[in-house]
């Protein structure tokens, strides 16, 4: 019998919004070095439309990609949109000519941040919002985000924001946002390689709230591992899918959001959700994270 589409369902907490756990992010439909157009407008139109046929209904996107570029492409691409689609952009960031990440922390730049992701999208109000903490590049650093969370809070309240979610945080950061409004998901660098919150992630799913990591499959550098490869080998699947089906095994509160510009690519990380890890392959998959990371 076939499991769960898509990795079953999960609700974020205190909202209406129901998702699959298999979702997609639209970072990678940008031009190289998520800057400008894609190589294939075309493509990138395909993959979100093959995405929504297939039961996709959790995307994750920012208007900071391209800038511009991937919100237009999934207004395009999607528009008018189908009842029960997620869209879940972030804040906190801007992309300055010379193609740079710089923070964006304003009350202005997070206002004007807002109506660029309205306009953009083509919609009256955002259904998820992450305020994401660009810090120094290299992970979570502590520091208070309470300004930035409490103007998006004013923003929820004006009518433009539904919920509030937080990205790049600290377990601090996840509880300081949490005292100033209800934070419905955090979104974190996480995957077999690479596990700094596995404690975050066991805490939120006492709360019911969903963990979504980015870089599930190693974001710029793809994960790479003997293990992986050998374990996907016995089980006739792909490294890619033992990835995100072990991300799905790990909590019952991880939702996966995997990028991809290729439709090929697409279908089989969709395909992830059938794959069924015994304890003893779940065991040995949790070794990768103590290999030594590759040249
Ligand atoms: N909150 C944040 O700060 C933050 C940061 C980064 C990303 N994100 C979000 O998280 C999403 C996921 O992260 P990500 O896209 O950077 O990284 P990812 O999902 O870990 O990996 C994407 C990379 O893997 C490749 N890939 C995807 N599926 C594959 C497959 N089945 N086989 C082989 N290669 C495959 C993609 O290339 P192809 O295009 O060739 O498939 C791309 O190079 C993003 O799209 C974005 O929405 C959020």
């Amino acid at each position: 019998m076939s499991k769960a589409k898509l990795g079953g369902r999960f609700t974020f907490p205190g909202t209406s919004l129901t998702v699959h756990r298999i979702g997609y992010g639209a970072m990678q439909l940008a031009g190289p070095g998520v800057w400008g157009p894609p190589k294939d407008p075309d493509g990138a139109v395909a993959v979100l439309r093959e995405a929504v046929a297939a039961g996709v209904n959790h995307i994750d996107t920012s208007d900071y990609y391209g800038p511009h570029v991937t919100n237009r492409i999934i207004r395009q691409a999607l528009g008018p949109y189908p009842a029960g689609l997620v869209i879940v952009t972030k804040l906190g960031g801007r992309r300055p000519p010379d193609k740079s990440w710089q923070p964006a922390i304003s009350p202005e730049e997070l206002t004007a941040g807002v109506h660029d992701n309205l306009r953009n999208l083509g919609l009256e109000a955002l259904d998820v919002v992450n305020y994401r903490v660009m810090g120094s590049g290299h992970g979570p650093e502590e520091g208070s985000i309470a300004a930035q969370v409490t103007v998006l809070a004013d923003l929820r309240r004006k009518g433009l924001i539904r919920h509030i979610g937080v990205s790049n945080v600290t377990a601090a950061q996840v509880a300081e946002a949490q005292a100033i409004t209800d934070i419905v998901c955090v979104q974190n660098n996480y995957n077999l390689a690479y596990r700094h919150d596995d404690a975050l992630i066991d805490d939120l799913a006492r709360q019911g709230i969903p963990y979504v990591p980015f870089f599930p499959l190693g974001g710029f550098t793809p994960l790479q591992s003997s293990t992986l490869s050998n374990v996907a080998g016995r089980l006739g699947s792909t490294p890619m899918q033992v990835a995100l089906a072990w991300l799905l095994h790990r909590s019952p509160n991880i939702l996966l959001i995997p990028g991809t510009s290729s439709v090929v690519h697409l279908r089989e990380n969709l395909a992830a959700g059938q794959l069924t890890l015994s304890p003893e392959t779940l065991a040995e998959l949790d070794g990768i994270a103590a290999e030594p990371v590759p040249d």
